[in-house]
């Protein structure tokens, strides 16, 4: 039997990677305009920050982790998400005392064992960004406005926002209570996770997607109607700063968000060329999070998005996307010998500014010629006896045939200049 890559993950193949780096590289530029620093956690955490963290009662925790033991029998889990983990390490290494404010961000592979499928997997790559130490909507509006621009930065067109509070310690348990009640009357048409989750934390059952399950949840009572006077002002301004920026959003009732240590805002924004799985990105406020993790009281909030989900968007909207990688310039050898090894010193020399390519395998001319051409070469540099006596290259311009003789100083020069023009 030959192997495969295990279930839920992809290879992402030469063809592929160039949109990968094209994606991350825009990425960089938008997070680092707005002063966010990259940090770099450990792909597996010990299982209890993602309980604290995450909460044992999502299906994440509950269902989805990758647990294990290690050798010495500590039970360690690959990350499903990058949030809690960030939150471990900035309250570990003690950065807010040196900084009462941090913007960071991250890039990175997140594990979560979900039923596979298209834009779903059990290996994934998030781009995230928390921002911790700001408890006013400047901070939720600020996450926002930087998801957004990431998407547009990739050129990402039909994207929608949608935005909703879970409110807090406050008005959270009242509200909780009447889900509570209302849930308990609908019993026998939920699905058996609801059932236990009507009486562990009735806030997943928004979250079902179960079509018994969310018939219920059309008749559900509104959050939104339940929430306390200073998570109803924080939502009023949020609202008012992304009106004022023009950023278009839409209120969504039933957006809960799979992880539970959301405080207030939350946000999602959704493809249409997605599917089923249409969440692009998603995040919200936290602002217990880093005391969970026993940290000193800090507000937060972040956002991450699926690295997949983005470029399987950008190709549902036809996006121009880069395609693998074309030399410039290939080195063609006429003959044998040394113009073997001449092709390899010039070779080296060239790359230091220029993508050459040149024939490794000793092929003749005529196959040297060709694959110049399916490479998608601009200029053949040809090598032969004469141009070894003589010091001068055989530059030729592949698309009208051109060619000319170049002096060995003057080689990069004219390189140069012929591949300035379009
Ligand atoms: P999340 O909504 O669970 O949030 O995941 C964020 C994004 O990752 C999703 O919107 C989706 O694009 C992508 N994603 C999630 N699961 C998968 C999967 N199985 N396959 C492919 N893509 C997936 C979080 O993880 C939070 N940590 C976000 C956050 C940051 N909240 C505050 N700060």
């Amino acid at each position: 039997m030959t192997l495969q890559a295990p279930r839920g993950t992809q290879d992402i193949l030469p063809d592929r990677t160039p949109r990968w780096q094209f994606v991350e590289a825009r990425f960089r530029d938008v997070l680092s305009r707005y002063g966010y620093a990259e940090i770099r956690t450990p792909m597996f955490e010990h299982t209890e920050l993602f309980q604290r963290g995450v909460g044992t009662s999502t299906d994440i925790v509950q269902k989805e982790m990758y647990t294990f033991q290690d050798r010495k029998g500590r039970s360690l889990t690959l990350r499903p998400e990058g949030t809690a983990a960030v939150a471990r390490a900035v309250v570990e290494h003690k950065l807010l005392a040196v900084s009462p404010v941090l913007k960071l961000w991250y890039l990175g592979p997140m594990f979560r064992y979900e039923r596979p499928q298209a834009g779903r997997y059990r290996q994934h790559s998030q781009v995230g960004a928390e921002l911790l130490g700001v408890e006013s909507p400047a901070g939720d509006f600020e996450m926002i406005a930087l998801l957004v621009d990431l998407l547009e930065a990739v050129g990402l067109c039909e994207t929608r926002v949608l935005l909703n509070s879970v409110g807090d310690a406050t008005c959270r348990p009242g509200y909780t209570e009447t889900l509570r009640v209302y849930l308990r009357a609908h019993v026998s048409e939920l699905c058996p996770d609801c059932v236990r989750r009507t009486e562990e934390n009735p806030l997943r059952v928004l979250d079902c997607k179960v079509p018994g399950c969310r018939e219920v949840a059309t008749g559900i009572p509104r959050i939104q109607e339940h929430l306390c006077p200073p998570c109803r002002a924080h939502q009023d301004e949020l609202r008012g700063l992304l009106d004022r920026a023009g950023i278009p959003f839409q209120m969504a009732d039933h957006l809960v968000r799979g992880l539970d240590y959301y405080t207030r805002t939350v946000f999602e924004i959704e493809h249409g060329g997605l599917g089923a799985q249409s969440a692009v990105g998603g995040g919200g406020r936290y602002d217990r999070l880093i005391e969970d993790v026993g940290g000193p009281a800090t507000p937060g909030v972040g956002f991450s998005s699926g690295v997949e989900r983005i470029l399987l968007a950008l190709e549902a909207e036809g996006a121009a996307l880069p395609g693998a990688f074309t030399p410039e310039i290939m080195l063609v050898t006429i003959g044998e010998g040394d113009e073997r090894r001449e092709a390899m010193r010039l070779a080296r020399r060239l790359r230091r500014r220029f993508r050459v390519d040149l024939d490794l395998r000793g092929r003749g001319l005529a196959a040297q010629m060709k694959a110049a051409d399916r490479a998608g070469a601009r200029i053949a540099v040809l090598i032969g006896e004469g141009e070894l006596a003589s010091g001068e290259w055989t530059v030729k311009t592949l698309a009208t045939g051109t060619q000319e003789r170049v002096p060995d100083r003057e080689l990069e020069t004219r390189l140069g200049t012929i591949l300035e023009q379009p």
